[in-house]
């Protein structure tokens, strides 16, 4: 038996094609955000698709929200070039536009056994900018009560780096951690998560948002223009022990200069880099370099699992962590959040309601 036969309750009056999943139906079409070439903002279409149906092992979610992070940019304009070689030499053969989704399960497909129909959930999905979207269970969790869908929308892949950069970074109460990066989709987080936990934050960011890292819980913050990484560093402020690298493309060695000798760097992305790489390849020399040193020096790649995601969400509503968000949009709202985002200009998440 499919899944569709299996929440399907016949064919409505009047002929309609819609079929009812949980007891609501569902429409065969729906609204959705792709790109068939690598481009720039102008081209995302905004559109009629046919609702997806959940394979075995998947499940539909109905999108509440939806946050745009950087890797949409990366998709889009399949940059660094390295990427193409998973996402499509030429074209990108996956069309689906975004990744992280707060929604409701609409339908489970056969052999899900740990969600159910109704069930409120965040993490990741396959082409989250759409009315629907499907998504493993386990790059989901339940979202607690008191935690809003814009700020479930942003936790499957911007929280969850901040907070896989802080649990690598081992962070806790007292530490003096520097974060560079710190304004943006998972500076924010990182800002915010470090400073529940105790740390004493320095941040890094352009001028115009020194105002949002401080209001978020960072002690000390620096434009990057302006300082340099020594300069953050010295007289009362010791070295860092611990640095998250999220911005620019600082040298390994100017990184170590300010880190403490035990301290930790934990590398999760940058835009600075060449166009082949675009900077990938610092995590490898610090990778060698850790062989090497008493400082541990690691690059990150999100993971978001169902025990990752729980922990986090759970942080975050007992916390009451709320990320900020520069601005709600619709679908068709999405090209301008993501120019937006390309030329630095956003104070926080931009989150797509459907
Ligand atoms: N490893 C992973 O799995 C993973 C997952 C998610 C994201 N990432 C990567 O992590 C990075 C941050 O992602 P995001 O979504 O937070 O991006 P974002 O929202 O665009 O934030 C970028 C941040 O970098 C800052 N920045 C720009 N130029 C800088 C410079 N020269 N020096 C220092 N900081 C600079 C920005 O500051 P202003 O806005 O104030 O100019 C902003 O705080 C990206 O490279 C992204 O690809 C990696």
């Amino acid at each position: 038996m499919t899944t569709r036969d299996a929440f399907t309750t016949g064919s409505s009056a009047g002929g309609s094609n819609d079929i009812a999943t949980g007891g609501s139906a569902l429409p065969e079409t729906m609204r959705a955000a792709r790109r068939v070439v690598y481009g720039t903002a102008a081209d995302v279409i905004v559109a009629a698709a046919p609702r997806p149906e959940p394979a075995p092992g998947e499940v539909l979610i109905r999108v509440a929200a939806a946050g745009l992070d950087r890797a949409t940019l990366h998709l889009l304009d399949g940059r660094p070039l390295a990427v193409r070689l998973a996402l499509g030499l030429r074209r990108p053969r996956q069309t689906a536009l975004g990744q992280q989704v707060a929604g409701e399960v609409v339908t489970i497909g056969d052999d899900v056994t740990t969600l159910a129909i109704g069930d409120r959930v965040c993490g990741t999905a396959i082409g989250s900018f759409a009315d629907y979207a499907i998504a493993k269970p386990r790059t989901l969790a339940r979202i607690p009560h008191g935690v809003s869908d814009p700020t479930a929308a942003t936790l499957g892949v911007s929280g969850a780096t901040a907070h896989q950069a802080l649990v690598a970074g081992q962070v806790g109460p007292g530490q003096h951690v520097l974060i560079i990066g710190a304004s943006g989709a998972v500076g924010t987080y990182a800002v915010q998560l470090a400073a529940h936990l105790g740390a004493h934050v320095t941040a890094v960011c352009s001028a115009g948002k020194i105002d949002l890292v401080k209001g978020l819980g960072a002690q000390r913050a620096f434009d990057y223009r302006a300082a340099s990484l020594a300069d953050t560093c010295g007289g009362d402020q010791p070295a860092y022990d611990v640095i998250i690298g999220l911005g620019g493309n600082r040298r390994l060695r100017d990184l170590r200069f300010v880190l403490a000798p035990e301290g930790r760097l934990i590398l999760a992305g940058g835009e600075e880099g060449g166009p082949l790489l675009g900077g990938i390849e610092r995590n490898l020399y610090a990778a060698i370099a850790n062989v090497f040193t008493c400082q541990h020096l690691a690059g990150i790649f999100s993971a978001p699992t169902t025990e990752k995601l729980t922990t986090l969400v759970e942080v975050v509503a007992q916390a009451g962590i709320e990320p900020p968000v520069d601005r709600l949009v619709g679908l068709d709202g999405l090209p301008a959040g993501i120019e937006a985002m390309q030329r630095g200009e956003l104070r926080g998440h931009v989150v797509v309601v459907p």
